[in-house]
């Protein structure tokens, strides 16, 4: 196989790498879970995927975070980090890979990385002054502060004053390579709208960045000149190097990016532009190496309207989520009710109307009513349609026969909300359909070949809309596609991989005649909201 061939069979992705200060926030999992979707979408379209996620472990802000709770950094960090897995389980995140950049093989790879870099004469010392938030783990530009010098991110967070000698890595010399690189790819920063923030950003002129800290000690020391500690986004964005390493190789930048580089694609939130797609490629450029494909900055999420934050106290807990509504319900209403790229809000309200019209009603009920017609009028099997000439055009065949073409192009350009709202449009067209043609009446006219037609339809309009939604609810698909007698589990790797490539199972008329049914059980129980919150 040539490196175009494996790169066309090979698909990987990451999450950034989390902070581990705190328990993972809303926002982290908002990232995770769609990187999870599109994962499995890949899966399932054959490819062999690699889905890198992992912590960021360094820097000022971990250290004093420790230091406050009484704890080394290196405990402090394993206790966050096992929450963060615990998360990820509850979450049905199926990553490939979980980085620590406290790994001891990422030092070996941060040192190779560096030398490059210094060789390539792009880092050098000089002073440093300027307004640094710890939150952040950057430098601010004053313009970009609210009074009193607090953090527009951080709001409750004054930025420091620094003043001290750094180690700077040669920005400025990347500038026309990196508008030559937004101009030649224009796919590389991803929804347009950030593409064009990056792009005016750049254009106002690159500054050299410090890449060292002194008066630090939980990081790698500059290999250059230990008394330094290396700036923890220099670290950390090579951690997506150091994550490509089979688990017993040994860590070099060869072997690290033999396979799986360049990265096809790194999902991260808005505010972590500027180190993706900017510094990040620059660095890249400056040790000789290719760039990923694509960088995609999403929204910010907000709660009832509101900017999320520990001092106003309405920060959104996703364990307690998960575990109040179930992992399935929490990735769907995410991807279905915010379009991909936008800001968007959470409201438990609306959470628990949504799930409620489209999981409970428009599609589980839509299987329940059907399974239990062809039990009580066709037996225990899927029936055979014949074509009848009563229903010579029939509207969810229409449907259904383009719908596996769309919903792929929704995920391929992550477009979740319209990927849900596609296969949606196929039960709410089942639920008017089997109301129209009612199935119970023409059974007693005894119209059985009409009637198993209709039921038949409907029950492959289910079956269809599960599959297209399987990377978003996994379980209740799964669920489905078990009433209608498969035995395909979509949270079983050895299934999805019997199931590539996609354009089989989203094929209009895929289900099998016959084929054993099993018994109608409620797919998704209807939600209830918590009693302070209803009306
Ligand atoms: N450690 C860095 C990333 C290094 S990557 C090499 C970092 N970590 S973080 O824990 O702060 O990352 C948080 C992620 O969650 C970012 O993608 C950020 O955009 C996202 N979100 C944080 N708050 C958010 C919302 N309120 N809404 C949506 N996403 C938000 O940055």
């Amino acid at each position: 196989m040539n490196a175009f061939q494996v790169k066309n069979t090979h698909y990987s992705l990451t999450t950034p790498l989390y902070y581990v200060n705190d328990l993972p926030h809303v926002g982290s999992a908002y990232t995770t879970i769609a990187a999870d979707v599109i994962a499995r979408y890949q899966r399932m379209q054959g490819k062999s995927v690699l889905f890198i996620t992992g912590s960021d472990e360094h820097g000022q802000k971990i250290q004093r975070t420790a230091e406050a709770l009484e704890r080394t950094p290196q405990e402090h960090c394993d206790q966050v980090v096992a929450g963060f897995q615990v998360l990820w389980q509850l979450l049905g995140i199926h990553y490939d890979r979980f980085i620590r950049t406290t790994d001891p093989r990422h030092a070996s790879i941060v040192q190779e990385f560096f030398q490059r870099v210094w060789d390539n004469g792009d880092i050098y010392l000089s002073q440093q002054q300027g307004w640094y938030c710890v939150s952040c783990e950057e430098f601010k530009e004053p313009r970009d502060l609210l009074e009193g010098h607090y953090c527009p991110i951080h709001t409750n967070r004054q930025a420091e004053w620094r003043d001290e000698e750094n180690y700077f890595f040669r920005l400025s010399r990347y500038q026309e390579q990196l508008e030559d690189l937004y101009q030649k790819r224009p796919n590389f920063i991803q929804p347009e709208i950030r593409r064009n923030e990056v792009i005016s950003f750049v254009s106002q002129g690159l500054q050299d960045f410090s890449i060292s800290r002194i008066n630090l000690d939980w990081g790698f020391p500059v290999p250059a000149d230990p008394s330094h500690t290396l700036y923890v986004w220099f670290d950390a964005l090579l951690g997506y190097v150091t994550a490509l390493l089979e688990p017993d190789q040994a860590p070099t930048l060869e072997n690290a990016l033999a396979k799986w580089w360049p990265i096809n694609l790194h999902l991260i939130g808005k505010d972590i532009l500027r180190f993706h797609a900017v510094y990040w490629p620059a660095m890249l450029l400056s040790a000789g190496l290719p760039v990923p494909d694509q960088v995609f900055g999403h929204g910010f999420l907000t709660k009832d309207g509101q900017k999320m934050g520990k001092t106003l106290g309405n920060v959104l807990d996703p364990f307690d989520l998960v575990k109040r509504y179930g992992s399935d319900a929490v990735r769907y209403y995410f991807l279905k009710e915010i379009e991909f790229g936008r800001d968007g809000d959470f409201s438990e309200t609306r959470f628990v109307n949504i799930l409620n019209a489209d999981l409970a009603n428009d599609l589980g009920n839509l299987l329940n009513r059907t399974l239990k017609m062809v039990h009580k009028y066709c037996g225990s099997s899927i029936p055979v349609p014949v074509k009848t000439n009563l229903l010579s055009t029939n509207p969810l065949q229409d449907l259904g026969q383009q719908l596996g073409d769309r919903v792929a192009a929704a995920y391929q350009s992550l477009a979740f909300s319209e990927a849900c709202e596609a296969a949606l449009s196929l039960a709410r067209m089942g639920n008017r359909y089997i109301d129209e043609q009612a199935p119970w009446t023409r059974y007693k006219q005894g119209q059985q070949q009409e009637v198993e037609e209709i039921l038949y339809t409907v029950l492959e309009s289910v079956r269809l809309a599960a599959y297209l939604l399987s990377p978003i609810t996994p379980q209740i698909s799964s669920a489905i596609y078990r009433q209608l007698g498969f035995s395909i589990d979509f949270n079983e790797q050895s299934s999805i991989y019997l199931l590539a490539p996609f354009p089989e199972h989203s094929r209009w008329g895929f289900l099998p005649f016959e084929q054993q049914l099993g018994e109608p059980q409620p797919v998704f129980q209807r939600l209830e909201l918590p009693n302070s919150d209803r009306l």
